[in-house]
């Protein structure tokens, strides 16, 4: 069940907007538009999918198939949780019919939305899921041409990774995925929290594993 959390007046509106968006044609194939979800209260983390499935499209809540387990459990791993200082968003907001990846033209109309939404949130660092977010948020063509550092625009870092989708498909992928979640631990104790607990990547000075 989705947390719910007080919005501001302003955020109020983006969903409005957002909800009522007819900018393009997969809002008429769509059950309906998934704004994203999280805590928007000051988030230092936001991940950004591709857009949403069939279960998404259900329930209106973004990552909740199978895909988003996957990424709920690598939250978890890294010590965070989608309600709590993290936001997930889309790059496009309405279902592409039959998972097919949303064409430039329909990643444009959702651009100003997904603008509005990261000018709100304000996030220090946001990892990108996959081609279709490097592609659109950082002008990379291919992911693996992205991955592995750590892309700086405007102080805020974005980070490119494997979608949880294709990790389901690659399972050998998983290895490499959770390298990039270090990363991102490392980037959030390094400019959000320098005590940030995580279950499977403690802290230095806790690691059993290491003298000292
Ligand atoms: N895949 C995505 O890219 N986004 C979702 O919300 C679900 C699956």
């Amino acid at each position: 069940m989705a947390e719910q959390f007080p919005e501001s007046e302003e955020f109020v509106r983006l969903r409005e907007t957002i909800l009522s968006c007819q900018r393009c044609s997969l809002r008429q194939s769509a059950h309906g538009v998934v704004f994203g979800e999280g805590d928007s209260r000051n988030p230092q983390l936001v991940f950004i999918g591709e857009g949403p499935g069939a279960e998404e499209d259900r329930l209106l809540r973004p990552f909740v198939g199978p895909a988003g387990q996957l990424l709920d459990k690598m939250l978890h791993a890294a010590g965070f949780e989608r309600f709590h200082g993290v936001y997930i968003l889309n790059v496009v907001k309405c279902r592409p019919p039959h998972n097919r990846t949303p064409t430039v033209d329909e990643r444009r109309a959702c651009w100003p939305h997904l603008t509005s939404q990261l000018r709100y949130l304000s996030p220090r660092i946001v990892v990108l899921l996959g081609a279709t977010a490097v592609q659109t948020l950082l002008g990379i063509s291919s992911l693996s041409a992205a991955r592995g550092r750590w892309h700086e625009r405007g102080g805020v870092f974005f980070l490119a990774t494997y979608h949880p989708a294709a990790l389901l498909r690659n399972p050998a992928w998983k290895t490499e995925a959770w390298a990039d979640m270090k990363m991102v631990v490392d980037k959030y104790r390094e400019y959000v929290n320098p005590h940030h607990d995580s279950p499977f990547y403690p802290l230095a000075d806790e690691r059993s594993d290491e003298p000292g």
